[in-house]
């Protein structure tokens, strides 16, 4: 009898993608047949990249990973996870000050649709102080972001940077 393929879905704001959502990703790709990173598009935060540049961002990374999939959803996660076929969604735990607010958000994505079950990737100690907030702060002061990110997304930082600079002259 064939098997349902496991599908799972990483969402996020991704403004941008980290070195810490990467390393997510590569370590909850290989338990699922497919995994879908799903970037919100939020009319309501002003983000740094359009969803179309956040997009493309991750699809760069992920550009090794066949079973990866990159799409934009906007609404809620669980309606969209029912309209992909998901029964997981991934998240990652940076600290435990985030698991109250995390929990919350996985009983009721599972009471909008109870066939989501949320899968807690706890973050690597080298990325667990890393979040796409304090990147921004880092690249708009001038900071070095090596490290931080992937390249991918250090090259697309640099670039903003640049033109910023470049329509202030
Ligand atoms: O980048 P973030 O803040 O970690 O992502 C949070 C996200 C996008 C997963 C969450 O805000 C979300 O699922 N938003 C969609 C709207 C929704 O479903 N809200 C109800 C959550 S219980």
């Amino acid at each position: 009898m064939p098997v349902d393929p496991r599908i799972a879905i990483f969402a996020g704001s991704f403004d941008p993608l980290t070195k810490g959502h990467a390393d997510v990703i590569a370590r909850s790709a290989p338990l699922f047949d497919r995994l879908i990173v799903a970037v919100l598009v939020n009319a309501s935060k002003q983000p740094l990249f359009s969803a179309d540049e956040r997009v493309a961002m991750i699809r760069q990374v992920v550009a090794d990973r066949p079973h990866v999939d990159v799409d934009t959803f906007d609404g809620l996660l669980a309606a969209y996870a029912r309209d992909r076929g998901a029964t997981v969604a991934v998240r990652g735990l940076r600290t435990g000050a985030e698991f109250a607010e995390e929990w919350q958000m996985a009983l009721m994505n599972r009471h909008l649709y109870a066939g989501l079950e949320t899968v807690f990737i706890p973050a690597a100690a080298e990325f667990a102080h890393i979040s796409s907030r304090l990147v921004k702060e880092i690249a708009r002061l001038g900071g070095p972001i090596d490290g931080l990110v992937p390249p991918a997304v250090a090259a697309h930082l640099a670039s903003r940077r640049l033109r910023a600079r470049t329509q202030s002259l």
